[in-house]
């Protein structure tokens, strides 16, 4: 399938059409964010979440419940940016455009990407519910950007580029899109035990489902900040740090808690698709059950780490 090329695109951002076959989703294990229950082997080249169905079907409860969150990670990539109006920004695997909506109308203008089809329709209507005409969004391959080389200042990826069946080619793609001197902003889980949300939310899912593997880290995938400093330095960047960053939610009652811990997640997605309805409200049941025994006072404030990388293309 040929990702649609959006006619508002700037012709020199342009660089091609991009090939976004994915495979059967229906065929692949359900893995926690941390790909844990995936055997290595599998981890790199069959990640269910690299493929975009999970992200189509999730995409209007991750506006809803996933994006507050996460765009306090993407207010700290974008301090650190240091915009400056002249320039011109790329966000690969935008998802609803949580980045690219906060900067927008603080830079030239820019270009967000992402392969599933719903993630893309989300953006392109926050962007023009903010009256924002300075985006071009494109469905397509962070793997295979459709952008010609040099073409932008400053490139992000928040929690996007971690589940690129090879991760490598993603970091080689955005340094190519990159004038030189400019900079990339890419966002990783930490491992899940500097997570208290992510633990909340699989000891919930143990209790629903005993047979559940715990998550635990995964040392090929770059919640290894020394793989993710490597990696980004292999594709040639410098000056690259690793940074870790917490942030937390506030749930105010017992029902805002269970729909954060449950709702706009793509494993979760994934999961409700391979047991069934039925089965899902079970275990949906069962685990608004472990959370109420588990938190009894309110407000409850969770959090999980990101790891943030930031790195330069040498001038
Ligand atoms: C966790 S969401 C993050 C979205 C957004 N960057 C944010 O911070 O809210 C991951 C996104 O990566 C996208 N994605 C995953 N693999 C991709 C790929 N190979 N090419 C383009 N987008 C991809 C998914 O469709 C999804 O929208």
């Amino acid at each position: 399938m040929k990702a649609p090329i959006d006619a508002t695109m700037p012709a020199k951002f342009y660089n091609g059409a991009v090939d976004n076959a994915q495979p059967c989703a229906d065929e692949w294990p359900v893995p926690s964010p941390h790909v844990t229950s995936v055997p290595m082997t599998n981890a790199l080249s069959a990640n269910p979440l690299g493929a975009a169905e999970p992200w189509d079907w999730v995409a209007e409860s991750y506006v809803e419940i996933a994006m507050p969150f996460l765009a306090q990670f993407a207010e700290v990539a974008i301090e650190k940016a240091q915009l400056k109006p002249t320039q011109r920004v790329l966000d690969v695997a935008t998802g609803p455009g949580t980045l690219v909506c906060r900067i927008a109308k603080s830079v030239a203008g820019g270009c967000a990407l992402d392969f599933s089809e719903e993630m893309v329709a989300k953006c392109k209507s926050r962007l023009q519910n903010l009256d924002i005409k300075n985006v071009a969004v494109t469905q397509g391959d962070g793997q295979a950007l459709p952008y010609a080389d040099a073409a932008f200042e400053v490139g992000f990826s928040m929690f996007g580029l971690m589940f690129f069946p090879d991760r490598m080619q993603g970091f080689r793609e955005l340094f190519r899109v990159l004038v030189p001197g400019g900079s990339a902003y890419v966002t990783s889980w930490a491992p899940i035990d500097q997570s208290p949300l992510m633990l909340a939310r699989v000891a919930a899912q143990i209790a629903a489902n005993p047979g559940t593997i715990p998550a635990h880290q995964n040392l090929m995938t770059i919640e290894n900040p020394q793989l993710f400093e490597q990696e980004m330095q292999e594709a040639g960047f410098i000056d690259v740090k690793i940074e870790p960053i917490y942030r937390e939610m506030e749930y105010c009652n017992l029902e805002e808690l269970c729909a954060g811990l449950t709702r706009g997640s793509a494993p979760f997605e994934l999961l409700k698709r391979k047991v069934g309805d039925k089965e899902w409200d079970r275990q949906l049941g069962v685990m608004c059950d472990q959370i109420a025994s588990s938190y009894k006072s309110f407000p409850v404030r969770l959090g999980s780490t990101a790891l943030l990388g930031s790195g330069r293309k040498p001038k």
